[in-house]
Parts: C-alpha cells; structure tokens; sequence
C-alpha cells in the first residue's frame, strides 16, 4: 500500500448507482452518483433496466477518476455492494438481459407465495433459508422470469426456450452483485451475503438447496458460484482492453445491508446497525452461530472472509422509510426532503395522526403480503405538517418495531445503535429515533457506510488493509442523540402506532 493507491466500491442501490473512492483511512477521496428509472408496468410491479444500471455504473466509475483526478491502475481494488434480491437473467452469449430486472419491492408473486402457505412449506423454507416465504425474496421472481421472461428481449432465441437454454446454462441467473461483477470480470459469481437472500440458498450447509430448486424449477445450471464476501482468490479483473483500460481485482462483494455492517465495523457478536435508504434494515450480528427468529425476524448471513467460517445476522427488514419521504413529494407535500425537519418541528405533534406506508405490504416483524399504506387520524383541523412529521415519525416506530424483535430474541436490551443511510443526515429524525427507541443513536462521521464496508472487503482480500483492528480504529463518532421525551409518553405513541398497522394489514385484494 502507498499513498497514492486507493480502494473503489460499486454501491449500486434501489434508486440509484454510486461509486466511491476510499483512501487508507476509509475516508472518501471521490464520490459520483447517478439515478436510474424506476418501471411500474402493473399496480405492485417493480422493475429496473439491468443495461441502464450498467451503463450507470460505467458512468459513475469513470466520472469518479475525473473528481479524484487519479488513474484506474492507482485502484489496488473494487468492491461491489448491491440492492439485494433483484433478480436478473440474462443470455450468456450476447450478455443481454431476457426481461427487465424483477426489483425486491415487487408483488407480481404474492399468490405463488400464498400457495407456499396453503402447501405448508413456510417452515422448511425457514429452517434452510432462515427466510420468511415472501414475495421480496428471489426465488419466486427467478420462478416468474422462467416461465413469463419476455421472449422478445432475448437474441437468437426462439420464443420458447428460455427455460431449455437455462438448462444448458445459456441462460443466466444473478442478483445485481452478480450481474454487475459478470460486466466488470467476465465471471459469473455471486457471494454468501446475497446468494442468503435468494430463498434458494441453504445458509447451513452453505449450498443452493436441492429441494428450493427443485420447487421452484430453477435450474442449477443457471446459478453463479457462490463465493466469501471478502476473497482473496478474487472474482476476477476488470478487463485492460475495457473502459478502465486497467487490470483491476474484484475482490469483496456484500448486499447493502450486509456491507453496513461491516462498515460500521459491526464484527463481532452483539454488534448491530440500522440503514435509512429506501427502506431500512436493522441487522444484529449474531457471529457464527445462526439465530433463529421467534419474532419475525430473518435468519441471513452477514458476511464471510476466505478460509474463515461464515458470521450469520438477525435482519428486521423494513420495506418503506426514505421511500416514504419520496411520497410525500410526488404526492407534493413537500418540494424537496430537506424540507420535512422544519415542516415536522412546526408542529409539537402529529396531532393523532399516524401513517402507516406499507405501500409494498409490510416486512418485518409483521410479515403481510397484502398490507398498504394507510393515514389514520386525521380531523378537520390535520394539516400537511401533521402528515409529514407521522411519516418521520413511521420511520422511528418501524425501527422500533424490529427493534423490540431483536431484544426478545437476543435477549440483549439494547443501550445504542449506530445508523447510517441518506436520512440519517436528517438531526430531527436521529432526535425522533432516540426519544421513540429510548437507546442512543449513533452518527459515524462516514455515513456511506454501504460503499465502505464492501471497499473494506475488497481491501482486506488483497492486502490493501491488514486486519479488522485497522478497520475498527477507522470508525468515529459524528454525534450521538440521547433519548429526552419521558418514556411513558413515547410507550403511549407507539401503542397507538401498533394499533394503526392494524389497520393496514391485509388490506389488498385481488
Ligand atoms: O433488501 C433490499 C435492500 O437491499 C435495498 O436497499 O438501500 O437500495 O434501499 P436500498
């Protein structure tokens, strides 16, 4: 390692493509960000363009060096970090996408996992997967594009035969880790974090399940090699004749959420994170014995480094947060984000109203498919401050939801939590957080913690930082809030909040 080399990490998120330059002191030299769209073909359906995302990535890449003003070869390495779940497949010959990527928000199978249900498989898909049968998961999108993929999209295919060229391993699975790093390498891999996400993976015997393929037809064929998040083996290299002209090691890959914890140093058993994106996502690191959840919460596993056994997480999985904020402006309550602290802090309260935003059914610890979005309250005099401050104010008590879930199955009463994401930035919320968790919350000063933690991995995997020591003396304090609302008043609002999600739950119909 020298001075004038670096670590890139890939952070390629729901709404958008990041890529992020770190030095040896895990701060940020180079960051560069660009948006994709997001497809609703169907009430419920979520889609991306994998090409777009590509062409994203390429772009962020490229647009970093220029920011930096330092050269690709000056990387001793790239770390990808991805929107989990999102499946893709893809011809391996032209390398085009069959169909548009199926995003983790989508519903097109809720009844296929209603028939999961109805068939009594939802206890054997927890004991292999340590998931929750669910509609975000892989499994049933894979299932979907194999059966409905979009022909069309697919070159010099016949109609037909997408599932017959899946056989043949003509056709290619991947979540958006494996998609990217097939783009970036030519290697078609995936890592323990994400392939935990699939449903089709078995997270003790480290194996894609016989019986998960065999239910949900997938073929093995079409499956990446499952690799460690932090390999010192490495993916493969970028190619020298391609955009980078440079021969670059992929060498770490995590889901976001797994890579959040990393990047807040959460190694050890006990150590837990919460990230404010499009959603939030809570994960305890239960080190390497796998928690099962009797409170709704998912079994996952939170990362591997080569030759050492794998660090398993429990995950309280909030569906919407920051994407709740993002309502609010298409709905126009507000122009802009920044805007809901002050509009919130006009008012000293939400006045009775509560929002619950389960506009994609609700995740953790409630598990409901068929919940949506539901406003409960409101009297003549509820205004727009009102609305905004009980959509932050979701926020917390979600949180708290999932929270209350890790401490009854932990059993450890939780004293603080260090957060991170785009709305932790947000000083009203972190206040909020606190007062309605009663726990500390904590603010490192690098808040793209995502990016960090897979640069950490790829780092660690070619020597660019030594040991987890180095990583954890990287870490510091932004700010901390206390908790300051009396606790009675804070339990009396989350009762009332409980009774809310009540009224959202089972709500859609066919
Ligand atoms: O499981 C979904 C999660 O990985 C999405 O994260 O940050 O893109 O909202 P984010």
């Amino acid at each position: 390692m020298t001075d004038n080399t670096y670590v890139g990490a890939v952070d390629q998120g729901t709404t958008g493509t990041r890529f992020i330059v770190f030095d040896h002191g895990g701060r940020v030299v180079a960051n560069a960000y660009e948006k994709h769209e997001q497809i609703y073909p169907e009430p419920g359906w979520v889609e991306h363009d994998p090409m777009e995302i590509w062409e994203n990535t390429k772009q962020v890449i490229t647009q970093a060096f220029g920011q930096a003003g330092i050269r690709p070869d000056q990387l001793e390495a790239i770390g990808v970090t991805n929107q989990r779940e999102t499946t893709v497949l893809w011809d391996a010959d032209s390398g085009r996408p069959v169909h548009n990527a199926i995003v983790w928000q989508d519903r097109r199978t809720t009844e296929r996992v209603e028939q999961l249900e109805a068939d009594g498989q939802v206890e054997s898909i927890r004991a292999k997967t340590g998931l929750e049968a669910d509609a975000y998961f892989s499994a049933t999108k894979a299932e979907w594009l194999l059966e409905e993929g979009d022909p069309i999209k697919m070159e010099r295919s016949r109609p037909d035969d997408i599932r017959d060229r899946a056989e043949r391993g003509d056709v290619l699975f991947g979540t958006i880790d494996t998609w990217l790093i097939y783009n970036l390498t030519g290697a078609h891999v995936t890592e323990v974090t994400n392939a935990s996400r699939t449903m089709l993976y078995n997270i003790h015997d480290l194996e894609w399940d016989d019986d998960l393929l065999a239910e949900f037809s997938v073929p093995r064929e079409m499956l990446p090699e499952v690799r460690p998040s932090s390999d010192e083996e490495t993916y493969g290299t970028t190619d020298p004749e391609g955009f980078l002209e440079a021969e670059i090691p992929v060498a770490g890959a995590l889901g976001d959420q797994q890579a959040a914890l990393f990047g807040q140093t959460c190694f050890d058993a006990g150590d837990a994170k919460n990230t404010y994106g499009t959603g939030s996502f809570f994960l305890l690191n239960t080190g390497p014995e796998a928690v099962e959840s009797d409170h709704g919460l998912l079994t996952t596993i939170g990362f591997q480094r080569s030759g050492e056994p794998v660090q398993y997480a429990l995950e309280g999985s909030i569906f919407v947060t920051g994407a709740a904020i993002e309502w609010l402006e298409d709905v126009s309550l507000i122009d802009d984000p920044t805007e809901t602290a002050e509009l919130a802090r006009s008012v000293d309260s939400t006045d009775g109203v509560y929002v619950v935003p389960a506009f994609t059914g609700l995740g953790a610890p409630h598990w409901d498919q068929r919940a949506r979005g539901t406003i409960v309250g409101m009297t003549r005099g509820t205004r727009r401050e009102h609305i905004v401050r009980a959509t932050l104010e979701s926020i917390a008590y979600q949180t708290r939801d999932v929270a209350e879930a890790m401490e009854a199955d932990s059993g450890i009463e939780m004293r603080s939590l260090k957060v991170d994401g785009g709305a932790v930035k947000n000083n009203f919320l972190c206040q909020l957080q606190a007062d309605i968790l009663g726990s500390a919350i904590v603010r490192p000063v690098v808040d793209e913690t995502t990016a960090l933690g897979s640069a950490y991995a790829a780092g660690l995997a070619v020597g660019y930082w030594n040991d987890l020591e180095e990583l954890r003396r990287n870490w510091q304090v932004d700010r901390e809030f206390d908790p300051t609302m009396d606790r009675e008043t804070a339990d009396t609002r989350y009762d009332r909040w409980s009774d809310a999600v009540q009224c959202s739950l089972g709500w859609a119909r066919d």
